[in-house]
């Protein structure tokens, strides 16, 4: 089912406000880790490990599914496809991956952390708070990157898709354009 136009645009703006939340709270969870990590203060250091469980708590995962659930309906409901044009299957997997990552690895590497600290003991190692966010942060500024530059083409899914919507046409009398889109004959 394809989406009209109020509600295709409804749908982005909610997806580019989730996926920029998203993003946004990732650069807050690396400012936390880097306080954490270079502060000599054991004080510091809590409130910020203890900050970043409330981030990982209450707020990555909303942001997470919105942003894959709002992409998955504008994928689907627009020519855009999910598996039709490459920068869009990336973004899919990649989030999903992410997405993965924050279940199994941010949330509790950030509950071990706040276990260690709140116990009066140092972290065991410190790089392993930093390394999520600094992943995350990557993938997402490189997602935020090819969502508006839109490189690489159409998949080979998409590429078949295509001739095969240009045979339907052409045997009905109508040329297409490079997008599939109908031209007068
Ligand atoms: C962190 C992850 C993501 C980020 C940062 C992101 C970012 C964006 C941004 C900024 C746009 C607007 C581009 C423009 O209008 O020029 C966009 C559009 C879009 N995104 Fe995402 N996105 C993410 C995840 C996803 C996922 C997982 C999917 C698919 C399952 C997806 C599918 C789409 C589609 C199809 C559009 C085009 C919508 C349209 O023009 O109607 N995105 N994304």
């Amino acid at each position: 089912m394809k989406l009209d136009r109020p509600a295709r645009r409804a749908t982005l703006v909610v997806h580019v406000a989730a996926a920029a939340g998203w993003l946004g709270l990732t650069l807050g969870l690396l400012a936390l880790a880097v306080a954490a990590i270079t502060t000599d203060s054991a004080a510091t250091t809590e409130a910020a490990v203890r900050s970043m469980k409330i981030f990982t708590d209450w707020l990555v995962l909303p942001l997470a599914f919105l942003t894959l659930l709002s992409g998955l309906v504008l994928s689907l409901g627009t020519h855009w496809g999910l598996a039709r044009h490459r920068w869009v299957y990336v973004k899919f997997w990649l989030t999903l991956a992410t997405t993965i990552a924050s279940v199994f690895a941010l949330r509790p590497g950030v509950s071990d952390a706040v276990d260690t600290v709140a116990s009066g003991a140092s972290l065991v190692d410190p790089t392993d708070l930093i390394a999520g966010p600094i992943v995350s942060l990557s993938a997402y500024l490189f997602m935020m990157v090819i969502s508006v530059l839109k490189p690489w083409g159409l998949t080979k899914r998409g590429r078949k898709q295509r001739e095969s919507a240009r045979g339907r046409r052409s045997v009905s009398g109508k040329a297409v354009d490079s997008e599939g889109a109908r031209q007068p004959a």
